[in-house]
């Protein structure tokens, strides 16, 4: 159930589009779903079911999760309500799990252990209960003497005797088909907030001898409503991430302050992170590489015993072995850096191609370049890679060596083995083997400077200097 907007979450986007470690909230409901096994997986949308739609089609493939439209919020069961039409087909007995889209944390495994109590109870259908560690307008789960669930009071119909009930419900089902069929269809909206309400299949479920309750921690399934419970869940999501790594053989100087998104991985054995490090969106680290503090990498995968050193950003960028980058480096999207090859500090590369062994190791621009193997880029090298209109390449071959501050104009070549002369503009392509020089010949003129600091003093005695 994805399609309320979220009013408290004060915002232009739909809620199931904000995000907990880079995931939008509907998508972990999704995933927690296919973990589980189930066989469809429909997603019931109505505010900004286009935007909505298209993450999931993005991420699944087109289709793969089936969408149910409930263009206007008349409430849960309304919403299960309008996705009946898309389960036409299927079986009364087919087990349908009912999430609700909000409430990121609630494990796959439990999804499956829902629908199993299902399956075990009489009445065909479960449901999970939950004890709120803070006052929460949960629905109250009304039992008689026996322990049969009678019913589901809403925290607005509920009277003051029931709203002391501290069994609440944590807002996840699981029901055969057939009973829901029969179930949302007799739905009525006499209650205190004029809505349809899921809850009330509870009563229904009642005269079959109850539904089974499991029962399940509230921080795993409570839900977001505004931008605290965000935070809050954003935290508990990080903690989790961090000790699945952190048991798998990943090193965390600072767990609180490392930020690992959930479809980050793998990650090598014997990895170090830093404090402040950010691995977002997929990324993927070798063995005994070392991510220091402060860096941030998006999309990136990184070989075995790479060492990335402080405050390195790094965008959709493949990093081989042993490399090292930073501290203060910026790879773009489309650089590679090969086996054993160096980018120093203050060195932006984008489409930039370092083969095995190539420096860079200081204040370098490399955009739209290959450099070769061996290849020794010196400081303060600038690729001019655009005039303005469209960008061009630079090659530069194995093994040759670029001069500190030199420009190299693309499209142009600097050939194998060749050198190029410290402060150069490259205009030409350069032969293999050869040396490229372009720069202003050197004056010097003997004494000049003492003379000229005499007469500067005989001219203004008390000048200080
Ligand atoms: C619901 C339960 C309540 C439970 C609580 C747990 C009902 C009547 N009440 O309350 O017992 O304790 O969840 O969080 O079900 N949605 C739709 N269409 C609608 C209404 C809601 O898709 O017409 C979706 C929302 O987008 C959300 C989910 O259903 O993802 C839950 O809706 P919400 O309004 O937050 O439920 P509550 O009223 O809090
Ligand atoms: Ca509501």
């Amino acid at each position: 159930m994805a399609a309320g907007l979220g009013t408290r979450m004060k915002s232009a986007k739909a809620k199931v589009l904000h995000e907990v470690a880079g995931r939008p909230l509907i998508v972990w409901a999704v995933e927690a779903a296919r973990a589980a096994g189930a066989e469809r997986v429909v997603a019931i949308l109505g505010h900004q079911l286009d935007t909505v739609r298209g993450v999931l089609d993005a991420r699944y493939g087109e289709g793969q999760v089936e969408i149910a439209v409930q263009a206007e919020q008349k409430g849960t069961g309304h919403a299960v309500q309008c996705a009946l039409p898309v389960l036409e087909g299927d079986s009364d007995e087919r087990v349908v799990v009912i999430l609700t889209g909000d409430a990121p944390l609630f494990a796959s495994s439990r999804v499956a252990d829902l629908a199993r109590a299902c399956l075990d109870s009489s009445s065909g259908m479960a449901m999970v209960a939950t004890r709120p560690s803070r006052q929460a307008h949960y629905g109250r789960l009304v039992r008689d003497a026996g322990g049969r669930l009678l019913r589901i009071v809403e925290h607005k119909d509920a009277t003051e005797e029931e709203r002391a009930i501290e069994e609440m419900n944590a807002g996840f089902y699981a029901i055969k088909l057939g009973h829901l069929r029969a179930g949302v269809a007799a739905l009525r909206t006499d209650n205190a907030q004029g809505e349809f309400y899921l809850t009330d299949l509870a009563e229904q479920a009642a005269g079959r001898g109850g539904a089974a309750v499991i029962e399940a921690p509230f921080a795993e399934v409570s839900g977001i409503n505004d931008r605290v419970d965000l935070a809050e869940v954003a935290a508990a999501a990080r903690r989790r991430i961090n000790e699945g790594w952190m048991r798998a053989g990943v090193t965390m100087t600072a767990p609180e302050q490392t930020f690992i998104d959930a479809d980050v991985g793998p990650i090598g054995k014997d990895v170090i992170l830093g404090p402040g490090v950010h691995l977002r969106g997929a990324v993927r680290i070798g063995d005994g590489s070392h991510i220091d503090a402060g860096c941030i990498l998006t999309d990136v995968s990184v070989g075995d015993g790479a060492y990335l050193k402080p405050y390195s950003v790094l965008s959709e960028s493949e990093v081989g072995a042993r490399v090292a980058i930073g501290p203060f480096s910026h790879c773009r999207p489309g650089t590679r850096i090969d086996d054993g090859a160096k980018v120093g500090n203050f060195v932006e590369t984008k489409k930039t191609h370092l083969h095995a062994g190539a420096k860079a190791n200081h204040l370098s621009y490399l955009g739209d370049a290959e450099i070769g193997s061996k290849a020794n880029i010196g400081a303060g090298t600038i690729t001019c890679n655009y005039d303005g209109f469209k960008k061009y390449k630079t090659v530069i071959e194995e093994g040759a060596f670029i001069g500190s501050d030199s420009q190299l104009v693309a499209p142009v070549t600097v050939g194998r083995g060749a050198y190029v002369g410290s402060g150069t503009t490259v205009t030409k392509d350069v032969p293999r083997g050869s040396l490229a020089l372009a720069r202003v010949r050197q004056i010097t003129k003997d004494g000049w400077a003492d003379k000229f600091r005499e007469a500067q003093e005989k001219r203004d005695p008390k000048r200080e200097g």
